[in-house]
């Protein structure tokens, strides 16, 4: 059957659009808004950023800078200092000194460690894998090994269950609700209970068994030791030792954990996401801390970098249908070679990367300008004059695209083609073949852009071809040879998320107890950690989490070299040592964000 055509097609014979009408005036209004707008940015950013430079402008002082925190009843001072990438120093809690330094000594003990290292093992011995192709809860018999998940949880924080409400939430999610003796906006802390699946032939290459949570002496191993059981248990040790030393809390705190994280997300932290804002409402939580990015030792200097952003998301599935027939007489092209050509085009047009200065993968590049020791004299020059400069911008752009591929999937929207099918018989006309393109979106893009960029691109091959192209539900041209469809593969775009604001209020409390935790650390003999914003190239949970604050992070308290061999793969394994120092970190920040006044 020939694919239909649109009534609209047929009568007009051309791709339906939108015209709009704008008066003169109103076009005058907007430029001149526009004008003055990017004059009062212009010099925001350049009060913002000169610190020595000999524009009057710049001899203000830069309040946003200096003020007292706005949510911070004791100021943090700035340290080591840089005016493109400041950093405050360590936040120790002050109302809770003495909490904090008991705290310190028991989390440096032995018996800390070992017991820190038993319930993670024993979390980790419960194999909660997460499938792309679970059913929904209640339908699908694998998720009950989530019910063998929250009996452990229970009989390892017994206190915990005991003091804390506890909800479950679409049957496995888990919401810990700590009740705080004041008004002030709760916060969350999240992480998943959930693990990718181990390949059943990749088991022999595991030096230990994938679920066995044993402890050689330095590594415990297992599937989710790293990502995310190690966070999980960690903020719940944290919270069980406050508990121990009765500790209660002025601001309530929750945790939620999601249960498909490494699927889809929608049965755990889509329905966390939903009770917690009909429980709580819209825009009610202060802050919102879950798994991310990790400590690094860059050239002897150790970073954390905080994802402050992640990417967005979309699975464009290009299908292509045609006549069948018998292949003895066949057209010039099949649905697999136009499918082959569509491809073509697509990977024939990347996508441009941009590093614009207002975007996260900017101020990650100024502030490892600013603090890393290692970074090219030439670039990082380059970067300072980049504040103001667009040549130098531009200059800035290349060099860093040309000294790092990971730089490409940073600034720009990335396409890969993953996913292809068509045919059924050698003797038989394909009727239909399809591609799936995944795409991970710029920060400064969005799903509509990418969405357009797609029309954009294969119009003129569907009109080449006689092809009727239908994109994302609307009919764009006509054809008689057959119909191209673009669509939304599984229904799970995303838009890049909203950009948590750095500088006074939640980040700098993070970046405080971030080097209150490290300084602290007996492991880290005193040293240094710069601590700094970054996007995320991958999604977590907190996709789902948008409208309940604007302060999310993403990040765990652990080195890169705390991962015997990554997540994901064969012999994930976790560093025992790194348990306390998590531990440690989870109950700064707990004591600095209960002691602050965020609103
Ligand atoms: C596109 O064309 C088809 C076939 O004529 C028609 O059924 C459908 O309603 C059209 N869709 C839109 C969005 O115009
Ligand atoms: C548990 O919930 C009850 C009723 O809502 C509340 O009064 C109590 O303070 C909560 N306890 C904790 C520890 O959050
Ligand atoms: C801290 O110092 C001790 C003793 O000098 C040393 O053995 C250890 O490796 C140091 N640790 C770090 C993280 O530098
Ligand atoms: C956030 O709020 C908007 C508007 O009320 C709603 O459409 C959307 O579903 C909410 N997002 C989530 C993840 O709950
Ligand atoms: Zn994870």
């Amino acid at each position: 059957m020939a694919p239909a055509q649109s009534d609209l097609c047929r009568l007009t014979g051309k791709a339906p659009r939108n015209h709009q009408h704008e008066s003169v005036w109103s076009r005058l209004l907007l430029a001149c808004s526009v004008l003055i707008c990017s004059l009062v940015f212009f010099l925001l950013v350049l009060y913002t950023f000169c610190d020595s430079a000999s524009l009057p402008i710049c001899h203000l002082p830069r309040l946003w800078l200096t003020r007292p925190c706005n949510g911070l009843s004791k100021s943090p001072s700035l340290g080591v200092n840089s005016a493109t990438c400041p950093q405050w120093t360590a936040l120790h809690p002050t109302k809770h000194r003495g909490l904090s330094e008991d705290l310190d000594v028991s989390y440096s003990s032995e018996d800390f460690k070992q017991r820190a290292i038993q319930v993670l093992g024993d979390a980790v011995r419960v194999p909660t894998e997460s499938y792309d192709d679970n059913g929904p809860v209640g339908e699908d018999s694998r998720w009950d090994t989530f019910a063998e998940l929250h009996r452990v949880l229970e009989a390892s924080f017994p206190r915990i269950y005991e003091s804390l409400n506890v909800t479950r939430v679409n049957t496995y999610g888990l919401v810990f609700h700590w009740q705080g003796s004041t008004s002030a906006k709760p916060y969350i802390l999240a992480a998943h209970q959930d693990v990718v699946p181990v390949e059943a032939q990749t088991v022999d290459e595991w030096k230990h068994d994938p679920y066995s949570g044993y402890y050689d002496g330095t590594w415990i191993w297992g599937r989710g030791t790293c990502d995310d059981k190690s966070d999980l248990i960690r903020q719940l040790l944290a919270i069980d030792s406050l508990l121990q030393q009765g500790f209660s809390p002025a601001r309530t705190l929750i945790l939620s954990y999601g249960f498909d994280e490494e699927s889809k997300g929608i049965e755990g932290a889509g329905h966390l996401a939903r009770y917690l804002e009909e429980a709580y409402g819209r825009d009610s939580f202060a802050l919102l801390l879950d798994e991310g990015s990790l400590y690094t030792d860059m050239g002897g200097t150790v970073f954390a970098t905080p994802s402050i952003s992640e990417k967005g998301y979309l699975d464009v599935e290009i299908t292509l249908s045609t006549l069948g027939g018998h292949s003895s007489v066949p057209p010039s092209h099949t649905s697999i070679g136009l499918l082959s050509r569509f491809i073509a085009v697509v990977e024939d047009s990347p996508h441009q990367a941009s590093l614009s200065r207002t975007g996260t993968p900017f101020a990650t590049t100024q502030c490892l300008a600013a603090h890393h020791p290692m970074y090219p004299e030439d670039l990082r020059k380059l970067a300072r004059k980049a504040l103001t400069d667009d040549a130098a911008l531009k200059v800035l752009q290349e060099r860093l695209l040309a000294s790092d591929p990971l730089y490409k999937a940073m600034l720009g929207t990335t396409q890969a083609v993953d996913l292809i099918e068509g045919g059924v018989k050698v003797n038989a006309l394909p009727e239909r073949a399809s591609a799936v393109v995944n795409h991970r979106i710029a920060e400064h893009s969005s799903v509509g852009e990418l969405q357009q960029h797609m029309i954009d691109l294969l119009t003129p091959l569907a009109i080449k071809y006689d092809l009727a192209l239908v994109a994302f539900g609307s009919n764009v041209t006509c054809g008689g040879a057959g119909q191209v469809v673009l669509s939304d593969f599984l229904g799970t775009a995303l838009e890049p998320s909203p950009v948590t604001p750095t500088g006074h209020g939640p980040w700098a409390i993070l970046q405080g107890s971030i080097k209150a935790a490290f300084e602290s650390s007996p492991a880290r003999n005193n040293s240094k950690v710069v601590v700094i914003p970054s996007l995320s190239i991958g999604n977590t949970d907190t996709q789902f989490y948008w409208n309940l604050t604007k302060h999310i992070f993403r990040f765990s308290p652990s080195f890169d070299t705390d991962r015997f061999n990554g997540e994901h793969t064969i012999n994930e394994a976790f560093r025992a040592d790194s348990l306390s120092e998590g531990v440690r970190f989870y109950t700064k920040f707990i004591l600095n964000v209960d002691e602050s006044d965020l609103p």
